[in-house]
């Protein structure tokens, strides 16, 4: 029988009780042993729950209990999260985590920790909720130079975009509407401006290259700006538009960037729709793989977890390696990334659009008083110089 601990019952530690509680023959019968769930850490009450039973209030309980194998640190936030997680690691308990803030921000640190102690530091389900990729990058992939990672991490974003292309509506409206039904948070700044996909890519290129990647070295653009006519251009070119979080290893050097993106249909993340997620990496030698499914929810998110717990219970008494040193990994200036640009302008400004971009793809009558054009490949340096040249550039969407 092996002993686990969950730290708190929030939705994802409910999920993870959940999951082990209904698949608790499975996952007796594939691990050829129980796992039973020793403790609940949470500082409520839950009467009437069966969890009320395995409830504590004091995390020493679990931390000084030898029998405790591995601990699910489910709480999210930094703190007291990274103070738990790193005595259950000191004492040689693995922790299994959906924190994603914790992971980006002492990942290294507490990886460390967990070799010197001869247990696991694992979290799967901390970018893209129930999706495997931190396995599928830690061990199918392992073999491989990864050349980009492409992926639509977040749910919430990708669901008012769906939505703006499917129903034509204004990004306000769909915002309003997603906060009204629960999709988007009451403060939905983290998933409109990017930043929740941004700490998403940091630890997925951060696996992929084995270093420290900052989030704050990442240039973020949220989906704010994009408006419904963004949309009727994307259909004029049989495209629409995706929040990417992207990076790259291009001559050495490694880009990353989170902006929203015209994207084709032979792109395969063009037909990913809704709250769905997903994870498209290019490798040096198999080529594309992808990865779809849930990036949020209470019992993707804890399934993902378990499937960590499942791995250590495995490697009891050994350290599941991942390579994440604490060195930085320098992602280069935007500058140097090539790519096309699309861009809208007043339609008066047709003649310079020629004179500054040279060969573009007009696209002139898909709303009054304005036109559209994508140019041709060049750094976003250069676009930059020759946007300085407009008086009003009235958007610009980086084209995959
Ligand atoms: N808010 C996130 C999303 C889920 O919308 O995808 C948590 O990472």
């Amino acid at each position: 029988m092996v002993k686990a601990a969950i730290l708190g019952y929030g939705t994802v530690g409910s999920g993870v009780y959940e999951v082990l509680k209904k698949n608790r023959d499975i996952i007796a019968d594939k691990l050829g042993d129980e796992i039973q769930v020793k403790y609940v850490l949470d500082l409520r009450e839950f009467e009437g729950d069966p969890v009320q039973e395995v409830l504590v209030h004091d995390v020493d309980t679990i931390i000084d209990d030898t029998e405790v194998a591995i601990v699910c640190e489910t709480m999210g936030g930094e703190h007291p999260a990274y103070e738990f997680t790193k005595r259950a690691l000191e004492s040689g308990k693995s922790v299994c985590t959906s924190n994603k803030e914790l992971v980006e921000k002492h990942g290294p640190e507490l990886i460390q920790i967990a070799k010197e102690h001869r247990c696991s530091y694992l979290f799967e389900a901390s970018v893209g909720g129930g999706i495997p990729i931190i396995r599928p990058l830690r061990t199918s992939l392992a073999q491989e130079e990864i050349l980009s990672i492409t992926g639509i991490l977040n749910g919430t974003t990708n669901y008012i975009l769906t939505k703006m292309e499917t129903e034509g509506l204004a990004f306000e409206t769909v915002l309003a509407r997603a906060q009204e039904k629960g999709y988007a948070e009451k403060n939905p700044d983290a998933d409109i401006l990017g930043f929740d996909a941004c700490r998403k890519i940091a630890i997925l290129t951060s696996l992929a290259y084995g270093k420290k990647v900052d989030f704050e070295d990442i240039t973020t653009e949220g989906i704010t700006s994009i408006a419904a006519v963004d949309f009727a251009y994307a259909k004029k070119m049989g495209a629409t538009i995706k929040l990417f979080a992207k990076s790259v290893k291009k001559d050495d050097k490694y880009y990353a960037i989170v902006a929203p993106f015209i994207v084709k249909p032979e792109n395969p993340l063009y037909a990913v729709k809704g709250v769905f997620n997903a994870i498209l990496v290019n490798c040096n030698m198999g080529g594309e793989t992808m990865y779809y499914g849930k990036g949020a929810g209470k019992l993707a998110t804890a399934s993902a977890v378990v499937a960590d717990v499942l791995d250590c219970a495995r490697h009891t008494g050994r350290h599941l390696d991942i390579r994440w040193e604490d060195q930085k990994l320098e992602i280069a200036s935007i500058d140097g990334a090539i790519r096309k640009f699309f861009v809208r302008v007043p339609a008066a400004c047709e003649a310079q659009i020629r004179k500054v971009f040279g060969e573009v793809e007009m696209f002139q009558d898909v709303a009054d008083g304005e036109c559209g054009f994508v140019t041709e490949e060049m750094t976003e340096a250069q676009y930059r110089d020759k946007a300085a040249e407009f008086d009003s550039i009235l958007s610009m969407i980086r084209v995959d």
